[in-house]
């Protein structure tokens, strides 16, 4: 009873199991033609790997049971075999079939994912600067707009994304599974990816490399809009900016202030903030965060080493309507 309880135990889980396992197991779907030639090839050399696992375990147990010892003595040797021509054939050659026919399948996807596509004329092209800091993604539109950690798109719209990292900063990874491939922003270095997303909704990402203790806060989500509305919405941002006020500040605050300081200026990672006369004065901010500070108070790295005066005074203004009130939750 036992013999059999135990194989119909093992199957009852699999089952159960299996269709959410395999879930796991498969890329996100692809809502950019990039991520779904990562798919496509993803499924394709599954297909091989799957395959050969089946083939190689069910030989294994194959002759594992009509191999096994019976009544035999334990130390008798089995019958010698000489050469198989064919058979050595058969698994040299077969593993070469198999790679080369993967490696083809990839190379000849490969340039659908790496390469940005080249903006012909009549056809729009945004590009987009991405900047990864310790613990927040910074964004650039071609008419200065500064985002943080959510990036608004045009759908149907080929979107570059230039994507580096301060000198002064480690290394990110910027990746939004939806969307693409991971491409590392690297200090000194400038990487290019690029997406195109024709559904509009808002896919979310996360930082894919470990950068350091906030590492785990550094997520990112691309929303895609409809093109007018995203026209609109850039408009209206650079009008915004261009005033100091508007979304900039409330970003800047719990994109990169509160990750280390808590929400609500309580502190956390970073000391109690809630209060501090810095948090309204545009002068003591700017110098502050432009340049960090070291000594008796603690340490405060530069995290807005490039914040311009616009972004700057959009976190004081956003400060002083909304102080935090120190007091978590
Ligand atoms: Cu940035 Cu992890």
């Amino acid at each position: 009873m036992r013999r059999l309880l135990v194989p119909a135990g093992f199957a009852l889980v699999a089952a159960i199991v299996a269709p959410s396992a395999f879930a796991q197991f498969t890329p996100v779907v692809p809502e950019s033609p990039n991520a779904d030639g990562i798919r496509t090839s993803y499924l394709f050399i599954t297909i091989f790997t799957v395959a050969i696992f089946l083939l190689v375990e069910g030989l294994l147990v194959a002759f594992i049971w009509k191999y096994r010892r019976r009544k035999r003595p334990r130390f008798e040797d089995g019958a010698p075999v000489h050469g198989a021509t064919k058979l050595e054939l058969a698994w040299t050659g077969g593993p070469v079939i198999v790679l080369f026919v993967i490696a083809v399948f990839v190379f000849a996807e490969l340039p659908g994912i790496k390469n940005i596509p080249t903006a012909t004329a009549g056809e729009e092209q945004l590009e987009i600067k991405v900047t990864g800091r310790q613990f927040y993604w910074q964004f650039e539109y071609p008419n200065g707009v500064v985002a943080i950690d959510t990036m608004r798109a045009p759908a149907g719209v080929p979107v570059k994304l230039v994507v580096r990292s301060p000198d002064a900063d480690v290394i990110h990874s910027w990746w939004i599974p939806a969307l693409g491939g991971k491409i590392d922003a690297i200090p000194g270095r400038t990487n290019q990816t690029w997406f195109r997303a024709d559904k509009p909704g808002t896919y979310r990402g996360q930082c894919a490399e470990l950068c350091g203790l906030e590492h785990a806060q550094m997520l990112a989500s691309v929303e895609v809009m409809p093109r007018l509305d995203f026209t609109a919405w850039l408009e209206q941002r650079r009008t915004d900016q261009t005033a100091g006020t508007g979304e900039l500040g409330k970003e800047t605050w719990g994109g990169v202030c509160a990750k280390c300081h808590g929400l609500a200026g309580e502190g956390g990672v970073g000391p109690r903030i809630a209060g501090s006369p810095t948090l309204t004065s545009p002068q003591s901010l700017a110098t502050l965060v432009r340049h960090g500070r070291t000594g008796p108070q603690g340490v405060m790295p530069a995290v807005g080493s490039d914040w311009n005066d616009e972004q700057i005074t959009a976190l004081v203004s956003y400060l002083k309507e909304n102080p935090p009130s120190g007091n978590a939750g």
